[in-house]
């Protein structure tokens, strides 16, 4: 722990404690160690990780809610590229559970999807998971497992580099949440909700917009507002700073659950988190978007930042004032410390009138306040897009890729029951791919929501904005847009591709890609 309580810095000796320490405290109330230590000489794993009931404190509030045992977010796991690790997961939750790395592209049996890559961990249960991660960067982890997403089970997942090529004195991690579970029932009750159309964001809202635009593709069509292109121009619908700006507005749906709280780093504004810095610093802030049903869009006060990674892939350094992020997606950003003070990090809860907000603090200055937590931040911000984003890879060819259309959608007959290729999972098709085939997904949203589609076990590239598209894993499709990725089927095995609102995978908006060994 840093001195504000940032999670950022266990290391593996303190994460396994925190594991033994935990499980002999269980151990009393029938979680028998033996059943997760067997004398079988199993080799002994470099992290533990128990999924377990924990009451935690939110700015004063109590919440009963599923952590890995020190609060939340879980601890900050730090793996090296390319060497193996073992991580124990241990279940001490009242229902199965399994642990998924988004991003990595490991080895199938190890992605952690039950039922599909393995049987899930029973309660008492426990699972090895041993991979080595083959690319540097900002991940995270999460069950795979109905709405566990959406409690405290997440927690980063950092690979370091073989060789780090990127010059910076510090970094941070900034993990973004909406939080309502112990303080507004449980994510279970909320999707229930949902599915009896009880609630008031949800029924058939998501659809509102299929009699006049269905199908439509609005690109290019001017939204003012305050959040500008990266060059510093008015954006238009189908651009990240489009999608913010009609968001804030309040002309798309910007999701189905209203959230009493949303968190840095498991913290409410009330009670925020603090990053330090020293004046002429450059800081490296890895921001994960843990959200179950919201999109943020962050910034820092007085300071611009600069994207050199986008889901754990490099970038060409771009310039920006503020980050559009989807569920699932991750940004690297550098910050120079130029500005000696108190400032605020403030992630916006798009469309939902909420905030995050964690405190950027340089040593020396510690009388110095920040503005209070809701007061104003910058009229105007520029915003980088997808098309704004360059690979520090060589191009990439787009000839010949096979095109599979699967629309985003909802099944206006069932009560709430989200589509992806016109089908919901669990009763959908497989994707059939052969090995090595290059395939471009075409996302058709004809919806009024955004959805953050991520696949895993590989990276795609969006189409259309040039060779030099960046890598990433999940891509967040604007309402009424058409969003098409495309990638290499190199990994063989049963891979999740699916939406990562968690209320939405949950209902239907996932799909299994099976490309063949
Ligand atoms: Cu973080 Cu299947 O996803
Ligand atoms: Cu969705």
């Amino acid at each position: 722990m840093t001195p504000d309580g940032l999670p950022n810095h266990y290391t593996r000796r303190e994460v396994l404690a925190a594991g033994a320490g935990a499980a002999g405290a269980l151990a009393l109330g029938g979680y028998g160690l033996s059943r997760f230590w067997p004398d079988s000489g199993e080799a002994r794993p470099d992290f533990v990780l128990r999924a377990q009931p924990e009451t935690i404190e939110l700015g004063g509030r109590k919440a009963s809610t599923w952590t890995f045992g020190h609060g939340v977010p879980g601890p900050e796991l730090r793996l090296k590229q390319g060497e193996r690790v073992r991580i124990r997961v241990e279940n001490a939750l009242p229902e199965e559970t399994t642990i998924h790395w988004h991003g990595i592209n490991l080895e199938n049996a190890m992605d952690g999807v039950p039922g599909v890559t393995q049987a899930p961990i029973p309660p008492g249960g426990s699972f090895l998971y041993d991979f080595v991660p083959p690319d540097a960067g900002t991940y995270f982890f999460h069950p795979h497992v109905g709405t566990q997403l959406d409690r405290g089970l997440y927690g980063a997942l950092i690979v370091e580099p073989r060789l780090e090529t990127l010059a910076y004195d510090r970094e941070a991690t900034l993990i973004l949440d909406d939080w309502l579970d112990g303080i507004a029932g449980t994510p279970a009750q909320a999707l229930a909700r949902l599915r009896s159309g009880g609630m008031q964001m949800g029924g058939m809202s998501g659809m509102k917009g299929m009699g006049g635009m269905g199908g439509m593709d609005m690109s290019g069509t001017p939204t003012p507002g305050s959040y500008l292109t990266a060059s510093g121009q008015e954006s238009a619908w189908g651009s990240l700073p489009g999608l913010a700006n009609l968001l804030q507005q309040g002309q798309l749906d910007a999701g189905d659950i209203r959230y009493p709280l949303y968190l840095i780093n498991g913290r409410p504004p009330e009670d925020h988190a603090s990053v330090q810095v020293r004046r002429g610093e450059r800081l490296r802030l890895r921001v994960i978007n843990a959200a179950s049903d919201t999109l943020f869009s962050l910034a820092v006060d007085d300071h611009s930042l600069t994207v050199v990674a986008s889901d754990g892939h490099e970038v060409v350094p771009t310039r920006t004032d503020a980050l559009v992020i989807g569920m699932g997606e991750r940004f690297d950003v550098l910050l120079d410390a130029s500005r000696p003070g108190a400032h605020r990090i403030v992630a916006s809860a798009l469309g939902k009138g909420g905030r995050a907000v964690a405190i950027l603090r340089y040593l020396g200055a510690s009388r110095s306040r920040a503005p209070a937590a809701n007061a104003p931040t910058a009229r105007r911000a520029r915003v980088v897009s997808y098309a704004d984003l360059r690979t520090v890879e060589p191009a990439v060819r787009s000839a010949g890729a096979r095109e599979v259309d699967l629309p985003l959608g909802m099944d206006m007959h069932k009560p709430y029951r989200w589509t992806l290729g016109g089908q919901a999972f669990p009763k959908a098709a497989e994707i059939a791919i052969a090995r090595g085939e290059v395939v471009r997904f075409v996302l058709e949203n004809s919806t009024m929501m955004p959805h953050p589609m991520h696949l895993h076990g590989h990276v795609f590239r969006p189409v259309g904005v040039g060779p030099h598209a960046p890598a990433k894993d999940t891509i967040t499709v604007s309402p009424m847009q058409t969003t098409a990725v495309e990638f290499v089927a190199d990994n063989p095995g049963g891979w999740m591709f699916h939406c990562h609102n968690a209320y939405h995978a949950e209902a239907g908006m996932m799909r299994v890609v099976q490309v063949a060994a």
